[in-house]
């Protein structure tokens, strides 16, 4: 099963964000605290696409509001995109994780959970009609691009975007996922930073 029959016909953002609350298309519903919809400007010519939501996005509900959102959101600006300019989602909308303790610790979303999810993220593309979706990290390229492509040989360059939700002259982009920035050793991590300033620079500029 998957999300598509919750989908209401032509929906907005509103409509497809409250329906997206009552999704209970795969089991990940269950132990999350709520569905963590897309945020933004519902306009931009730039969508960005991560993994899936954290531990503060699953109690806040709003994405990349945790650690690696506040890394994405200084390496968006840097890349000198203005305030407001991009919209952000995931490709998997609740957050799924082990306990350990009292401790929630992240798991990579499986095909299932993709694949259930994909056309909540689907329906976002449709309604924002973005220039260029923008693929952060291994979990969005799977989602949006199929399994060809790899984000350490593929990313930083503009290609056709053919995927859910394309019109024509949509195109895609493939970088780091911020969270994976994070997790690189200390000697990596300015560079990983750069490489995604960098990425995100090519469509600032191919929009502006
Ligand atoms: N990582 C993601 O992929 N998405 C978020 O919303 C937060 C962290
Ligand atoms: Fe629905 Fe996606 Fe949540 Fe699964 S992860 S219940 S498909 S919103």
């Amino acid at each position: 099963m998957d999300a598509s029959t919750l989908i209401p016909a032509q929906a907005d953002l509103p409509a497809l964000k409250s329906a997206a609350a009552r999704c209970t298309a795969c089991e990940l519903f269950e132990p999350a605290t709520q569905t963590v919809f897309g945020s933004g400007n519902p306009q931009a010519k730039v969508l960005l696409v991560g993994e899936q939501p954290g531990d503060v996005e699953d109690q806040r509900g709003v994405p990349f509001v945790g650690p690696a959102g506040k890394l994405l959101q200084r390496a968006v600006a840097e890349a000198g995109f203005g305030p407001g300019a991009v919209y952000v989602t995931n490709a998997v909308k609740h957050f799924r994780f082990e306990l350990r303790g009292k401790r929630r610790i992240h798991q990579t979303p499986q095909p299932e959970h993709i694949r259930a999810c994909n056309p909540w993220v689907a329906a976002e593309i449709a309604a924002v009609r973005p220039r260029i979706v923008v693929c952060l990290g291994a979990t969005a390229v799977k989602a949006l691009l199929g399994s060809t492509y790899r984000v350490t040989k593929d990313r930083g360059a503009l290609m056709p975007y053919t995927g859910p939700g394309a019109e024509p002259e949509t195109r895609a982009l493939i970088t780091i996922h911020p969270s994976a920035i994070l997790r690189m050793p200390d000697d990596a991590r300015e560079q990983g930073y750069a490489d995604l300033v960098a990425d995100l620079a090519v469509v600032a500029a191919a929009v502006a």
